[in-house]
């Protein structure tokens, strides 16, 4: 069985609340744009290409519930929507892409509900697909015996279905391939522990969990070949943004020997923007001062809390989109493939 992480129903969204994992599978409706955002803030959705759909249904649930205004109105809502959702999270692209696509069609259909909705729903529906097409082509990448790690969570949770880097893994499993994995706990929000790991043993598998200082030990000492990761953005170099530790993760394949290949739809890559114009989101220090609600640090201790880092395009080796393989030279194949 594959989750479906959010749905639009009669005009209501509904979100698993992944705070609440794996203890509960809960879904929740959002109501309202400010649900969303909040949603959105508080990492109850969370992934890259998820955070994008959920984007997109919030512009979609502002044009449901004001579908009788003069569409001059609807326009001016939608834009304070679309200010209010692009100021949630500012790393991933696939969130700025998505208001933006289905804010066009706003504008070009002078406030058309129905196709306002249907452009968000097109989003929703496409990321299956895509995913389901990535999915295909980077599993033929993975060989029995491989040895593979995955960090942080790229899977069903992290999009509206299957995933990314953790899709492949997944469909891999599928095709009947059978190898061993090793998941980082991805501290401090630890979506490798809490998310990959129930997504990986529903499914049937026995990943191993480490913690994310052991990535560099378990590199070296556990044969791992293969490493699937997923990204926030992608710039036309091939400079990748994505949770933090995979800096670390691409320092260690590159020092062991392993393969390191970045898993994203095209809508992860922003061909416009350069490193200087990427914001790193750091998150409230007390992400990492406290765990469940009790501190395990001197409560006022300085802390550093990015959620992302860039990793440079000469430490991977492959990026695997919907449009197949991309290898270097990555600037050319990229705008081959994707422009
Ligand atoms: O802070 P998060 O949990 O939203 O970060 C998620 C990641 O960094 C994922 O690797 C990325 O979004 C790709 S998800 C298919």
């Amino acid at each position: 069985m594959v989750l479906q992480s959010i749905f639009w129903k009669d005009g209501k969204i509904l979100i698993i609340d992944q705070t609440k994992l794996p203890d509960k599978l809960e879904y929740i409706s959002l109501d309202t744009v400010n649900d969303v955002a909040e949603a959105i803030i508080n990492m109850r959705v969370r992934g890259a290409p998820l955070i994008g759909v959920t984007g997109a249904l919030g512009l979609a649930l502002v044009a449901y519930k004001n579908r009788n205004k003069s569409s001059d109105e609807l326009i001016k809502l939608l834009n304070e929507a679309k200010e209010i959702l692009e100021k949630t999270r500012p790393t991933a692209v696939n969130l700025f892409w998505a208001l933006k696509q289905v804010y066009e069609t706003a504008i070009k259909t002078r406030g058309n509900v129905e196709k306002i909705i249907s452009s968000a729903l097109d989003i929703l529906k496409n990321d299956i697909t895509i995913n389901k097409k990535i999915a295909d082509i980077g599993s033929e990448l993975i060989e029995d015996g491989d040895v593979i790690l995955t960090h942080c969570n790229t899977g069903s949770l992290a999009t509206v279905s299957i995933g990314t880097a953790l899709g492949v893994i997944l469909e891999a499993y599928r095709k009947g391939k059978r190898f061993k994995v090793f998941i980082t706990e991805t501290r401090p929000k630890l979506q490798g522990a809490r998310l990959t790991a129930f997504e990986l043993v529903t499914a049937g598998l026995k990943p191993y969990l480490i913690v994310d200082s052991a990535v560099a030990y378990t590199v070296k000492t556990m044969g791992v070949n293969k490493i699937f990761v997923g990204a926030d953005r992608i710039l036309r170099d091939g400079t990748t943004y994505n949770k933090i530790g995979t800096l670390q993760i691409a320092l260690a394949a590159k020092k062991f020997g392993s393969k390191f290949y970045v898993v994203a739809p095209s809508s992860t890559f922003d061909l416009h923007s350069s490193r200087e114009d990427i914001k790193v989101e750091e998150r409230d220090p007390n992400e990492i001062r406290v765990i469940g609600n009790k501190y395990i640090t001197v409560k006022d201790i300085n802390v550093y809390n990015p959620a992302f880092d860039e990793t440079p395009p000469d430490m991977i080796d492959a990026f695997i989109t919907e449009y197949g393989i991309i290898e270097k030279p990555f600037e050319e194949n990229i705008i081959n493939k994707l422009s």
